[in-house]
């Protein structure tokens, strides 16, 4: 016995982490020796063939090459594979405390224009009227006057403007707003309606393959922000949308869903500036204090994020 420890099937994660034992950066090094572990175990759990490996290579060629400026295949991948939610819910742990977070998504490419509260954001003036209001608050309920909300959505269709130029008015359905004195905001717009995410590459033939849809169900995106606040991004989901159970990034979490009612009132409606029937949504959102620690993870047993009919600690 020599004493050196050579690769073996048996010993093959420990062999490669021990590579890495050196490694300056305590992050780093913890990173690597776990992200090696998981590895090797999913390559003997499956026993991988070369032809496998082979396939999964060129996926991954493929879903670099897809990649540029404005197309993100790999953060594509991420989100259907759960990672992106993943990791945004770790980031933005609330315990309850505050408005759960979502995924960010590829289309918030461009600056929303800055629009006074009331303004109508649909500006073809195309789908079903629907009026947006709610308050943002810190955590024990204390107006946020002044905070930022970034909107977009997409129109009836399911399309963002960045996806129809010359089509939709640019800006078409996003708005920048600051709440007023009782941190308040409204403005006008249309039901949005749900969509499938970019599917035309790599991505799309993974779900092809695997019998998944590749669609979202109908959602506003919403930027949130306070100075001496946390920041929040996440999405308001429309209640009777189809695919809340499926949505194909994981994003919908039951705390994010509201009913979008129809109201019949000519006088409301007159008010609103919208025609009658219009539909209403009102989504409130808290935001944590900058200062506040994050709450940890929940421990075994608490009450856990509820990932649309799914306790995320079983997901
Ligand atoms: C979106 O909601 O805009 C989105 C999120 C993840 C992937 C694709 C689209
Ligand atoms: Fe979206």
């Amino acid at each position: 016995m020599s004493g050196r420890e050579l690769f073996s099937e048996e010993r093959s994660a420990e062999v490669v982490a021990a590579s890495f034992a050196g490694t300056p950066d305590p992050r780093l090094k913890q990173v690597m020796n776990s992200l090696v572990q998981h590895l090797h175990a999913f390559v003997k759990d499956v026993e991988l063939t070369e032809e496998e490996w082979g396939s999964a290579i060129d996926f991954l060629t493929r879903t670099g090459h897809m990649s540029n400026e404005v197309r993100q295949e790999f953060i594509l991948l991420s989100d259907v594979l759960g990672v992106s939610m993943l990791v945004e819910t770790i980031n933005h742990r609330t315990g309850g405390t505050s408005t759960e977070s979502t995924v960010l998504g590829p289309f918030h490419m461009v600056e929303s224009p800055v629009r006074e509260l009331g303004a109508d954001i649909a500006l073809d003036g195309k789908g079903t009227p629907c009026l947006v209001s709610g308050q943002v608050t810190g955590p024990h309920g204390e107006p946020l006057a002044g905070a930022s909300v970034d909107v977009w959505q997409t129109n009836e269709d399911g399309f963002y403007d960045v996806q129809q130029p010359g089509i939709q008015p640019e800006g078409n359905l996003r708005g920048m707003f600051r709440t007023d004195e009782q941190g308040s905001f409204w403005f006008r717009s249309v039901v949005p309606r749900y969509y499938p995410i970019p599917d035309d590459g790599p991505v799309g033939q993974l779900l092809a393959a695997t019998g998944r849809h590749p669609n979202r169900p109908a959602h506003l995106h919403f930027i949130v922000a306070a100075p001496g606040y946390r920041p929040v991004t996440t999405h308001v989901f429309v209640a009777d949308s189809p695919y809340l159970d499926s949505d194909a990034v994981f994003g919908v979490k039951e705390s994010l869903v509201r009913p979008v009612p129809e109201v019949d009132d000519p006088a409301r409606a007159a008010e609103a500036g919208l025609p009658n029937p219009f539909r209403t949504l009102t989504f409130d959102l808290s935001l944590l204090r900058a200062d506040q620690a994050p709450p940890a993870a929940s421990p075994a047993g608490a009450q856990p994020t509820v990932v649309r009919g799914v306790a995320a600690e079983a997901v």
